[in-house]
């Protein structure tokens, strides 16, 4: 085998890349995480059945003081608690049906590798000092404080605990010299944050502001639990060099040439769980080629690490900025914060196991465009499942497949193109809409089609037809429409609600899994063929 240089190297074949925000592993699941998870597989699918090869992280970040703390406080070494509760994180992952490719955790060796190469280039390229800082610190948010955080009255705000007057040397990550090019980098593409009125914030904030250098270490006599910077043993890194680095670490594990040959890790460095020669060589595979990513997905709370910090990061590591950061808004319940002190939570459990993963996946991408913050409502959640689940998609499903089968004995009659203009449009907006990760735009389009076919058999009356045998070729036409109708949401819906997807296919009597776009053109189904048997797709549930 001809060895190329990984310098040379030009990635051909660029994976669709996307990227969730990595959980603090503290504490349990909540909805917004839920929510975070579900808006990136969406994407991942939809790009997947549009044909493009996608690859989609999601994982957990898992340092810091507070793991630090709470691994102590239950007698077990930070590692163990950490591995108990991603655990149940990736038990999570599975509940959700992601389709993630890899699980990433800051205290893999993979990733630790990674963020030690990232630091030394950084401090090789000169962009990290050491400096004395002298101030206030708050322990309980494991941040510094200036008088400028100081409320009217001259406290701190009650959130940042016990504030405390602290004097300790750190390392710190150049920033000051960087705000002109990322505000022209800003201004020239509109598409690096979206929605545009978050790219505006942040904007707004560069403009108004002059960046501080980011402080990025802790000493390990103060804080152990961390990756311990390669050019000082007596400090490891605190947060966002850290965290934001899996970004790239899993492409690198991966054996993505742009990162490898960019940060130029250690070839004794484990990137690989097979450290040997032939594993790296194996590693460096040009089929795998990811970075830059094409979308992080975060939570508008850490939008600035996103779009301020990393970008001037990775500018600095020599590495491309990724295309676009996309960010989602808060959910609330019930108009209020969702808090698990006060108990107004939404377990994405429960409700799960109470009315399935398809009825939470809808809500959420229904509800909730990716942008503005939303309001969790538990009669809110009833009324979608019973309006436009149970009534909506469900109803028609399972009176189309019902009449066929009793009327037809379940064949498909010949091919028959009444409806075939409804579904093109839906299957065009669908299409456009999911290369624009429009969700909630593209469900309103696939409802669309679903109160057309059941008006459809409104107006039509199948019921009425099947009694009168002149009308025999007028009802093979309303049953080929109906029946064609489903197969196609099927395939338009699978992004969104796999199972139900699935089961939709099943009950048609086609195997396989409607997950390629393609198959949405109308007209597929053949004349002759006999389906499955019709069940209710979303059982209605008694009001007690
Ligand atoms: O910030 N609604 O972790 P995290 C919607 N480890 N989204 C919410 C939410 C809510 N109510 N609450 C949280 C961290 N989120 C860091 C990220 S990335 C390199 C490191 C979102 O567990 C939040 O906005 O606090 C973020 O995108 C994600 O959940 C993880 O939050
Ligand atoms: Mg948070």
């Amino acid at each position: 085998m001809t060895r190329l240089s990984a310098t040379l190297f030009v990635p051909m074949n660029k994976r669709f890349y996307i990227t969730t925000a990595i959980d603090y592993v503290n504490g349990q699941p909540h909805l917004g995480h839920a929510y975070e998870k579900i808006v990136a597989d969406v994407i991942a699918r939809s790009r997947r059945s549009l044909g493009q090869d996608a690859f989609f992280l999601t994982g957990l970040d898992e340092h810091g003081q507070k793991v630090q703390q709470a691994a102590q406080a239950e007698g077990k070494t930070p590692q163990a608690y950490c591995d108990k509760l991603a655990a149940d994180w990736q038990a999570f992952v599975k509940k959700l049906e992601l389709t993630n490719d890899d699980f990433v955790r800051t205290t893999d060796p993979r990733h630790k590798a990674i963020v030690q190469a990232a630091l030394a280039k950084v401090f090789q390229a000169g962009q990290i000092y050491k400096q004395t800082y002298e101030g206030f610190y708050s322990t309980k948010e494991e941040t510094f404080l200036t008088n400028k955080d100081r409320l009217p009255d001259g406290t701190f705000d009650p959130s940042y605990g016990e504030v405390i007057e602290l004097k300790e040397e750190n390392y710190f990550f150049k920033l000051g010299e960087q705000q002109a090019w990322l505000i022209d980098y800003l201004e020239k593409n509109p598409s690096f944050v979206q929605p545009d009125y978050r790219r505006n914030e942040v904007l707004g904030f560069l403009k108004n502001n002059e960046l501080e250098d980011l402080c990025i270490s802790r000493p390990a006599a103060r804080l152990n639990w961390g990756i311990p910077l390669p050019f000082d043993k007596d400090f490891v890194t605190y947060v966002w060099f850290d965290a934001l680095v899996n970004y790239i670490s899993i492409p690198a594990a991966h054996g993505d040439a742009t990162v490898l040959s960019a940060l130029n890790p250690q070839p004794s460095t484990p990137i690989n769980s097979d450290e040997s020669r032939a594993g790296r060589e194996q590693a460096l595979n040009p089929q795998l080629s990811l970075w830059p990513a094409d979308i992080h997905v975060v939570g508008k709370d850490i939008v600035k690490f996103h779009a301020v910090f990393w970008p001037i990061m990775l500018k600095a590591m020599g590495l491309p900025l990724p295309k676009q950061i996309l960010v989602h808004g808060w959910w609330q319940k019930d108009g209020g914060k969702i808090s698990k002190s006060t108990g107004n939570i939404v377990d994405p459990i429960a409700v799960i196991d109470e009315w399935g993963l398809d009825a939470f996946r809808f809500y959420v991408l229904r509800e909730l465009d990716i942008g503005p913050d939303g309001n969790w409502t538990d009669a809110g959640f009833k009324s979608r499942y019973q309006a436009e689940l149970a009534n909506g998609l469900g109803n028609l499903v399972n009176r189309s497949l019902s009449m066929l089968k009793r009327y037809r004995n379940g064949v498909v009659p010949a091919k028959h193109d009444e409806l075939a203009a409804a579904a093109a449009k839906a299957a065009d907006e669908t299409r456009a809409l999911f290369e624009q990760n429009q969700l909630q735009a593209a469900l309103q389009s696939i409802w669309g089609l679903v109160t057309r076919a059941n008006q459809y058999v409104d107006q039509t009356k199948p019921f009425k037809l099947a009694k009168d045998p002149a009308q025999a070729k007028r009802l093979d036409e309303v049953l080929y429409n109906l029946t064609e109708t489903c197969r196609v949401l099927a395939v338009l819906l699978w992004p969104f609600l796999p199972g139900t997807a699935v089961k939709i296919y099943a009950q048609l009597g086609l195997t396989g899994t409607p997950d390629k776009f393609d198959a949405a053109t109308w007209g597929s189904l053949p004349a002759g063929h006999k389906i499955g048997e019709p069940a209710p797709l979303f059982p209605r549930k008694d009001e007690r």
